[in-house]
């Protein structure tokens, strides 16, 4: 998978230097569906849904990792060739996309009874509110790729992924099998 993104990162290397100068957010869009897929599917799990993501998320999203708070090794070269007005037009560009439906199966119950306790001893849903369809800067997680959620919440427990304070202190009062059932879970929605 590595391989293949690096691959693919050397591939989109030189359109990604004319983002800044591209005339439509069509063309800046182009380089971003290569991975994120042309139709709102990722063409890999590890890479998270953007259509119908949250404008405000997306946005700040990018700038961390332009910024350098969250690191990425593919996405923080990318960003990095962002101007703050190209991050908010794609930001709006992507969050007016319809979400798509991955098709992931929904949790048994066992796991969803057990992300559901989780959830709402961390309340969860009191931030990414009901149905975890998320708002403005808050993310929406409802049916994100599990593979991609596992990874993340995994990122924020050790601190890999160390944007915001709040997810790092929650998540680390969970273990593995915790953060696997919600990632099961929440992306079944
Ligand atoms: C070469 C593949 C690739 C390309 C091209 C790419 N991305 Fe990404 N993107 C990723 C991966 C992989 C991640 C997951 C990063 C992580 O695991 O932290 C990601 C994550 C993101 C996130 C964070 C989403 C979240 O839920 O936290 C945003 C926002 C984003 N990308 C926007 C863009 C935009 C806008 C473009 C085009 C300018 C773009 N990406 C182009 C691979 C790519
Ligand atoms: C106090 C509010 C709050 C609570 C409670 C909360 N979150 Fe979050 N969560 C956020 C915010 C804000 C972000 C965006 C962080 C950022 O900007 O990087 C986020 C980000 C995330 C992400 C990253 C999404 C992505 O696309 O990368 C996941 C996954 C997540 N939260 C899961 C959870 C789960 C599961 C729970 C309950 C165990 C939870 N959150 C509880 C506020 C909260």
């Amino acid at each position: 998978m590595r391989l293949v993104l690096i691959a693919f990162v050397a591939m989109v290397a030189s359109s990604i230097s004319h983002v800044a100068v591209a005339q439509s957010i069509e063309e800046k869009a182009a380089v971003c569906a290569g991975c994120h897929g042309e139709n709102g599917k990722p063409v890999s799990p590890e890479i998270p849904v953007l259509w119908g993501q949250k404008e405000g998320y997306i946005y700040l999203q990018l700038r961390d990792l332009k910024r350098g708070d969250r690191k990425h090794e593919i996405m923080s070269g990318i960003a990095a060739g962002l101007e703050k007005t190209d991050m908010q037009e794609l930001a709006k560009y992507f969050s007016e996309k319809p979400w798509i439906n991955l098709q992931q199966k929904s949790a048994d119950a066992p796991t969803a009874s057990q992300a559901q306790q989780v959830a709402s001893s961390a309340q969860c849903e009191g931030c990414h509110l009901s149905g975890y369809l998320g708002d403005s800067t808050i993310p929406r997680l409802a049916g994100q790729s599990e593979t991609y959620l596992l990874k993340t919440m995994s990122e924020f427990r050790s601190g890999a992924r160390a944007n915001n304070a709040w997810m790092v202190t929650l998540l680390k009062s969970y273990s593995d099998s915790d953060i696997a059932a919600l990632s099961k879970y929440i992306a079944g929605l």
